[in-house]
């Protein structure tokens, strides 16, 4: 049985994948499956914390005793986590969000043109709702985590992206199409503001969520 170190706390967790639609069959999407979100939401709400779990495009059951908050792109994600987070003592935002969206939505589906070379895609940026929610917090002493998807440089990128989103602790994990996307382990290096480097090493994605709420309980106490 876990230490209740969260009882009387209430942390927000984001999962899965945001979808960005083209018309109403296309989407721009990412492989997250929401797995490793699920297993910081379970594990949070083990430790004895109110959970929100903002769910996007997981398809995964709902963990028990836990609020989710199912959600599509990432504009409906940054309406839910603001709403979330204002009474939250932690936001972990464990999604894969989408940078860019389509500019223009078509109401019906996209037909092809016989000889017709396909209109390019226009994009345009969607909200950082990691960076937004660093710097405006909506409580004091709100620890906010980041994670960050690295395919190469992942230490670099990791602490350069740590300092631009202004969030407590950042978890750089690396991706591939094979990679940790939709498997049940993971590994990764947790870097603090303060400088601080906690490798956690290959094993189920309910190690790393363990070692990120000892990382939150710690700032919270
Ligand atoms: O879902 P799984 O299959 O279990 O896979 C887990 C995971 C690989 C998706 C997860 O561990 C992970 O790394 N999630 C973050 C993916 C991501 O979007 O990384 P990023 O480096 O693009 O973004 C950095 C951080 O900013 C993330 O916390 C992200 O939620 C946030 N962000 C990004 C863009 C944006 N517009 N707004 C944001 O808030």
């Amino acid at each position: 049985v876990p230490e209740p170190d969260l009882a009387g706390r209430h942390v927000v967790v984001s999962a899965g994948g945001t979808r960005e639609p083209l018309d109403p069959v296309r989407f721009l999407g990412n492989r997250s499956s929401g797995k490793q979100g699920y297993a910081l939401a379970r594990t949070a709400a083990a430790r004895g914390a109110r959970v929100t779990l903002l769910a996007a495009n997981t398809g995964l059951p709902d963990p028990a005793g836990v609020d989710v908050v199912p959600v599509g792109t990432a504009v409906q994600l940054r309406e839910a986590v603001l709403k979330a987070a204002a009474d939250a003592d932690a936001v972990v935002m464990a999604a894969a969000v989408a940078d860019f969206r389509p500019r223009d939505y078509a109401t019906g589906k996209i037909k092809k043109k016989d000889g017709q070379d396909p209109e390019p895609v226009v994009l345009v940026r969607n909200p950082d709702i990691l960076a937004e929610i660093s710097a405006e917090r909506a409580r004091p002493g709100q620890v906010v985590v980041g994670f960050a998807a690295e395919t190469d440089d992942v230490l670099a990128n990791g602490r350069a992206k740590l300092e631009r989103k202004g969030c407590d602790l950042l978890v750089v994990n690396e991706v591939g199409e094979r990679k940790t996307f939709g498997s049940e382990e993971n590994e990764a290096v947790v870097l603090g503001a303060d400088g601080s480097e906690t490798p956690v090493p290959y094993g189920p994605k309910e190690f790393l969520a363990e070692t990120v709420w000892d990382l939150v309980a710690a700032r919270l106490s």
